[in-house]
């Protein structure tokens, strides 16, 4: 690896538009992230339309950004990378787009990035990565269990069989009326209450790491109407501890499972609701004798962000693994073909 490897990287998969330049893979010169929460609060999700405009109004000004901020000119850029998917599509071509349009005008090598890869990387930028590793990746379209024998290799262990964490945090915190996305307001009002209700948990087959949240979710919902039907009312704050330490309970118990089953030496968290507090704290309990070293990113590198984009990419520069100008955005993009 040279030793002043300057990576501009794009992210722009859902609903943040995102560039960020980082030096040698793990060195944050800028990540400037520009959400567009406000725009799809109204409408209670994010609407891809919307995504996609906003996205064309941001790029330019974002990358500009990104690049006075860090204090570099293209001259200085090694690579251009950008997530290629999973996303919504119209989203992901217009990062591609300017990743191209950057590459191509500059003469740069192309990097295409899937989102996962950059998420499980964003903890690269806090602590090196120690192989084999497990990376617990919950967001609001994925949640699986990753084994990583090396850099660059994915091997997809468990996954959802039906919602992501993230998607139920969303629904359940929108039966609740509380506002877009909801994880985080579902977080905070758990914190406040007691985990009294019995909810489900779906531990499925003794000897599967896969996972299912929409009985649970079902379950919050069906109580929260029958309890109005009755003329009831339960406290959101003990609605909420009781669905999030039944999704905490699930999650923590099948990643130090398999971590121990794995043999790992790392166990990595990644995605938008490893940001989630009573989460954290639950897996540092967990890990605290085990011998396994447990990182949890930053809160602003859990959420989506290009700086992961750049992590990842950089793995890939030293490998010269660049992808050609017919690099396209693909929302189906499966994690364990990406080499
Ligand atoms: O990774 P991310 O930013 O976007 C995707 O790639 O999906 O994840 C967004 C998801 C949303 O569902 C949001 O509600 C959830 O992460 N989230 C949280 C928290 N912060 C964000 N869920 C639970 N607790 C939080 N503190
Ligand atoms: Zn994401």
């Amino acid at each position: 690896m040279s030793t002043n490897e300057i990576i501009l990287a794009i992210e722009t998969s859902c609903d943040e538009t995102s560039c960020a330049i980082i030096r040698n893979g793990t060195e944050i010169l800028s990540n400037v992230v520009s959400s567009q929460i406000e725009s799809h609060k109204r409408f209670g999700g994010v609407v891809p339309e919307i995504a996609s405009r906003h996205h064309v109004e941001q790029m330019t000004l974002i990358v500009e950004e990104a690049m006075k901020e860090a204090g570099v000119t293209f001259f200085d850029v090694s690579a251009v990378a950008v997530t290629e998917g999973p996303g919504l599509v119209g989203a992901l071509l217009i990062g591609v787009n300017a990743a191209k349009a950057i590459a191509y005008a500059h003469n740069l090598p192309l990097i295409g990035v899937h989102h996962i890869a950059g998420h499980i990387y964003a903890n690269r930028l806090i602590q090196e990565m120690s192989f084999p590793l497990l990376a617990l990746v919950v967001s609001g379209g994925h949640t699986e269990l990753v084994y990583m024998e090396k850099h660059g290799s994915f091997e997809i262990i468990g996954e959802t069989r039906d919602d992501a964490v993230g998607e139920a945090y969303d629904k359940v915190a929108r039966t609740l009326g509380l506002p877009y996305p909801g994880g985080p307001h579902v977080d905070r009002l758990a914190a406040t209450g007691e985990a009294t209700l019995d909810l489900p948990r779906a531990w499925l087959e003794s000897d599967s790491f896969d996972f299912s949240f929409s009985g649970l979710k079902s379950a919050v919902i069906n109580m929260l109407h029958n309890a109005e039907q009755r003329g009831e009312k339960i406290p959101v704050e003990q609605l909420a501890a009781s669905f999030q330490e039944s999704v905490i309970d699930v999650l923590v118990t099948k990643t130090k499972k398999a971590a121990i089953q794995y043999d790992v030496r790392q166990v990595l968290v990644a995605g938008g609701v490893a940001a989630n507090k009573g989460l954290r704290k639950a897996l540092e309990e967990a890990f605290k004798d085990e011998g396994i070293e447990l990182v949890i990113p930053p809160l602003s590198l859990c959420t989506d962000n290009a700086a992961m984009i750049g992590a990842a990419a950089s793995i890939k520069y030293g490998r010269k693994q660049f992808a050609g100008f017919d690099l396209n955005g693909n929302p189906g993009l499966d994690l364990e073909q990406v080499d």
